[in-house]
Parts: structure tokens; C-alpha cells; sequence
């Protein structure tokens, strides 16, 4: 089969589109023909720092049709059209074909499209569990959603509203109209103003890969207000981590968020978007032989929603 292997560590052009061998399912795996697959942080990231997976094709989030099944698979036949987040299972998806446990898919309703499938598993569930779990998001709450204009932030700006919240988004110049489009209420552009201006406060802060200082952030919320932290530099991650107990003394909650996926919550999520309540972004498609540019482009950290590789069948 086709598929895009890291020959070496760390450059985005060691992602070389080649030849190899095609997976053979276990006994309590799925073959799945990989139709499109949707890049993360998560994919150059892991590739960045050496995390390689073991067949050394990253790829988490995909969409596709199961091409045959184990014998101890019960929920899925050949035929079926599937979509989930493989990150856990050793990512696999810029290829062809991937082999996924039956827990970590699910069925893909045949009104949503496989790119937009392929597009809301990590991204999606992040900005749910984050605004619903760690955030306890509440009906009529002031939300501030910092990196608006990216995968988790375009997820998020449409969760927030539908949860009925008054939502500021941040992120610069060029993607303004972008989340005004996905029904914030407000944007801050951050190339112009800082978010703590006129010292408004805010119920719930989501900060999308981190960006700004945790006291900038602990002062624009309110009294009894949460912060969650997604993603962000590795320094920030840890002060996080060992500060934001002691910043959390008082009514102000600082959390930060490591998602997993959860069939349910990527259910939830797709029954939003088959009732129009929820539209992934994507900013870009690529094809399969151009995944190293597209990896490179989402490295840059300004994508405008998602990067999605299509592949042909
Ligand atoms: N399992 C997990 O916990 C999990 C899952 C998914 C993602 N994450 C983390 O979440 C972070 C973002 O992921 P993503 O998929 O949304 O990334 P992405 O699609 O690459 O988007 C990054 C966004 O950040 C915005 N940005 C950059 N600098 C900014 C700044 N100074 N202020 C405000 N916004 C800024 C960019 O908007 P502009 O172009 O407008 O600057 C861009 O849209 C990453 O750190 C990732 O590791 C964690």
C-alpha cells in the first residue's frame, strides 16, 4: 500500500510518500481503507520530539470503510464506513489502510462527509472535554477562547455558543471574520490589543496552546471563574502543572486538560454536525503524496481550523 513513513527523525521533508507492506488485522482489530485523515498538533509534536510510532506513520485522526475485520470483532462489518482518533493505537493513518481496536472507532453517519469526519476526533472531543469537563461550562457564561482560529478553537467557538455561552475568541488579524463566522460574539485581535484590556474578566478561559502568562490569564477571570489550559510550550505545561495548584487557592480554578479520546464524546460531537449544530473547519486538503507539506504548514502553528490529506481509493 501507499503511505508517508519517517525515514529519519524531526524534518518535516523525512516524511517520504512510499511503498509498504499493508497491515494485517489481529483478532480484535479492524482493517480500515483509510479514505482521509486529519493532521494534529499531536502529529508534529510527537514527530518533533522523536516519539515515533512503531510502524513509523503518524496520522491520528481518520475516516474511512473496513476493509475486513478479526474474528472477535462484533460491532463492525466490511463495508462499514468508520472514523476515530488513533493516537493511542500508534497513530498509522497516513497510509492507505490501518488497523484500529473496534473501541477506538466508531460508525460514520453517511450524511457526514469522511473529510469532515476525519476532521473532528481529537480536535473535537478536546474543545468539548475541555469546555464541559474540565471547564464545567454553564448556559449564559462569559467564555474566553484564546487560539480561536485553530483546530481545538474552531470546535470550541461553536461548542461554547451552543452551550449558550457569550463567547469572546482570540487570535490575529487574518482569522477575525473566520471566528465571527463560527458565531463568536466578540474578537480580540491579539496582534492589536491584550485580552486583559479595560480589565474585563471572564466565567471560563480556554487557552489554546498556552501563549500567554498564567497571572495574565488568572487575572482576566472572574470570581469563581476556570481557566483550562490545552496544549502549549512544555515550560508552560509544567508551570501549569506545579503552579496552578497554588494559583487555584481562592474562587479561581486553573486546570489544564490532556484529553482522551471517548467514543461517546466523538458521538455526541457528530450528532451535532449531522444536525448542522456543528461545522468542522477545514482550512486545507492535501493529497496523500504532499502529507510532508502539509505537516510542515500545520508546524507553523497558524492554521486557520483543519489540515486534512485526502486518499484516493
Ligand atoms: N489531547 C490534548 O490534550 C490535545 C488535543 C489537541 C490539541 N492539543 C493542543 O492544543 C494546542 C492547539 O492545537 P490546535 O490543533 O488547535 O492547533 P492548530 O490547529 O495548529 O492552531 C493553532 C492556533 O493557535 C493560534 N495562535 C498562535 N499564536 C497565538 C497567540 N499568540 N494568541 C492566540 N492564538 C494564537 C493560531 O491562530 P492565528 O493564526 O490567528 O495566530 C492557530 O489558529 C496544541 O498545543 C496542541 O498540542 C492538545
Amino acid at each position: 500500500m501507499k503511505a508517508v513513513v519517517l525515514n529519519k527523525k524531526g524534518q518535516p521533508d523525512r516524511l517520504v510518500y512510499c511503498e509498504v507492506d499493508r497491515p494485517v488485522p489481529g483478532e480484535d482489530e479492524v482493517l480500515i481503507r483509510v479514505h482521509a485523515v486529519s493532521l494534529n498538533a499531536a502529529d508534529y509534536r510527537s514527530m518533533k520530539m522523536g516519539m515515533i510510532p512503531k510502524r513509523k506513520i503518524f496520522g491520528a485522526d481518520i475516516a474511512g470503510r473496513v476493509e475486513s475485520v478479526g474474528k472477535n470483532i462484533r460491532e463492525f462489518i466490511p463495508g462499514d464506513e468508520v472514523m476515530g482518533d488513533l493516537a493511542s493505537y500508534g497513530f498509522g493513518g497516513l497510509a492507505e489502510y490501518v488497523s484500529a481496536p473496534e473501541g477506538l472507532i466508531i460508525h460514520k453517519p453517511k450524511t457526514v462527509s469522511f473529510e469532515y469526519a476525519a476532521a473532528i476526533p481529537m480536535a473535537g472531543v478536546t474543545a468539548l472535554q475541555a469546555l464541559r469537563d474540565k471547564g464545567g461550562v454553564r448556559k449564559g457564561q462569559k467564555v474566553l477562547i484564546v487560539g480561536s482560529a485553530g483546530g481545538v478553537g474552531t470546535f470550541a467557538v461553536q461548542l461554547a455558543k451552543y452551550f449558550g455561552c457569550r463567547v469572546t475568541g482570540v487570535c490575529s488579524t487574518g482569522n477575525i471574520q473566520q471566528t465571527l463566522s463560527l458565531g463568536a460574539d466578540e474578537v480580540l485581535d491579539y496582534t492589536k490589543e491584550a485580552f486583559t484590556r479595560d480589565g474585563r474578566k471572564f466565567d471560563l478561559i480556554l487557552a489554546v496552546g498556552g501563549n500567554y502568562p498564567l497571572t495574565a490569564y488568572r487575572k482576566a477571570l472572574a470570581d469563581h471563574g476556570t481557566y483550562v489550559m490545552v496544549g502549549g510550550g512544555l515550560s508552560q505545561i509544567f508551570k501549569s502543572l506545579i503552579f496552578g495548584r497554588f494559583l487555584s487557592l481562592g474562587s479561581k480554578k486553573m486546570k489544564f486538560l490532556a484529553a482522551k479520546a471517548n467514543r461517546t464524546d466523538l458521538e455526541f460531537l457528530v450528532k451535532l454536525v449531522e444536525q448542522g449544530a456543528l461545522k468542522p473547519v477545514i482550512e486545507r486538503q492535501y493529497a496523500l503524496e504532499n502529507a510532508a507539506e502539509a505537516m510542515n504548514y500545520l508546524g507553523k502553528g497558524h492554521s486557520a481550523g483543519k489540515v486534512v490529506i485526502n486518499i484516493k481509493g
